[in-house]
């Protein structure tokens, strides 16, 4: 009997980064090898597409790039359900019976959408969709419920959203079929986020400061060549600050615990001066390289045939609508409109 129902999900608005990588990809992989727990993984295509109406190409290759970073991280197709959000209709009927148990002020309350409105600018012209995804991330939550679901800071409100909506399905139509989910957030800062290679506090594709999973050799050395230090430390006899070196920052996280005594003779030697940034860097190539290039070489198998890919999701999909399928007749019936049945 499985204990926990995990799930997860990543908008497929590009390939995925390192960031992504110690963020959550790694701590899936962990969860996925206890076999307490159920997995489910999602694209959530859909939630990509309340923003990107207009950019359903680029999600569609997002969407294959995503699936491929996920095998290639050892994301296990047979233990693990990865499938696509806009192939379960059942999410988007579920939606529709949430949304009328959800007010409008309250949509306007929910902090994260409310700074991403900002930050968009969208004016008046907020799209229904968007404003809405809260309560569509509620049934992607609720339809295969979900105990735990492991998200970024950013997510909270969406967990509480969602709690609230069980909450609520629960006393309108006197039952307790759904499931409360818990929110599972990082535990320290830099899992949670990783800082761009140019010390931005985010590391994104538009911000062009990112690792990917799928960057080659030579892409990865000139990225890490390019990293963001010491300013200050010019000449190599110079001491440098290792606070805010970008390449003493991934050194701590990518560095295993065989690699922390050399980490720390390295900085003790740049605070005193004399060890050059070409140097640090070199090593950096070095760890990243041997973590990111398994990694690689995986996603390159994967990627020359795309039909088996394809076969991977369509199956996850077909796997997760059965389960929503389930759920949905169930709220149907608590709330009487199972008419024929
Ligand atoms: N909103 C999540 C993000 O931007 C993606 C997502 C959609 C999700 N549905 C989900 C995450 C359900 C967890 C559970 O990262």
């Amino acid at each position: 009997m499985k204990k926990e129902i995990i799930l997860t999900g990543d908008r497929p608005t590009g390939k995925l980064h390192i960031g992504h990588y110690v963020g959550s990809l790694k701590n899936r992989v962990q969860m996925q090898s206890d076999d307490r727990n159920q997995l489910f993984v999602m694209i959530a295509d859909q939630q990509a597409l309340t923003d990107h109406a207009k950019e359903s190409k680029k999600i569609r290759e997002s969407l294959f790039e995503v699936a491929l970073d996920y095998l290639a991280v050892g994301i296990d197709p047979d233990q693990t359900t990865i499938f696509v959000q806009s192939q379960i209709p059942e999410l988007a009927e579920l939606t529709m019976y949430y949304m009328n148990l959800v007010s409008i002020a309250r949509l306007q309350r929910n902090p994260t959408v409310k700074v991403e409105i900002e930050q968009k600018d969208y004016g008046e012209g907020v799209p229904a969709g968007f404003f809405l995804y809260p309560i569509s991330q509620a049934s992607d939550i609720t339809a295969f419920k979900a105990t735990k679901v492991p998200v970024g800071n950013d997510q909270k409100p969406m967990i509480e959203q969602t709690r609230e909506i069980v909450r609520s399905f629960h006393h309108t139509y006197h039952t307790d079929i759904l499931v409360e989910p818990e929110g599972v957030y990082p535990e320290n800062e830099a899992e949670g986020r990783l800082p761009g290679l140019d010390g931005n506090a985010k590391m994104s594709k538009s911000l062009g400061n990112g690792i990917f999973l799928a960057d080659d050799t030579d892409t990865l050395q000139k990225k890490v060549m390019s990293m963001y230090t010491d300013p200050s430390h010019v000449r190599v006899e110079d001491p440098g600050q290792i606070e805010g070196n970008m390449v003493f920052y991934y050194l701590d996280i990518f560095g295993r615990k065989e690699d922390h005594k050399q980490i720390q003779e390295m900085k003790e030697h740049y605070m005193r001066g004399g060890l050059g940034d070409v140097k640090t860097k070199r090593y950096l190539l070095e760890i990243l390289e041997r973590e990111l290039a398994p990694i690689r070489e995986k996603r390159a198998i994967y990627a020359q045939d795309l039909g088996e890919l394809e076969q991977i999701l369509k199956k996850g999909s077909e796997c997760a609508q059965s389960v929503a399928s389930k759920t949905l007749s169930e709220v149907k019936m608590a709330m009487g409109i199972n008419y024929f049945e």
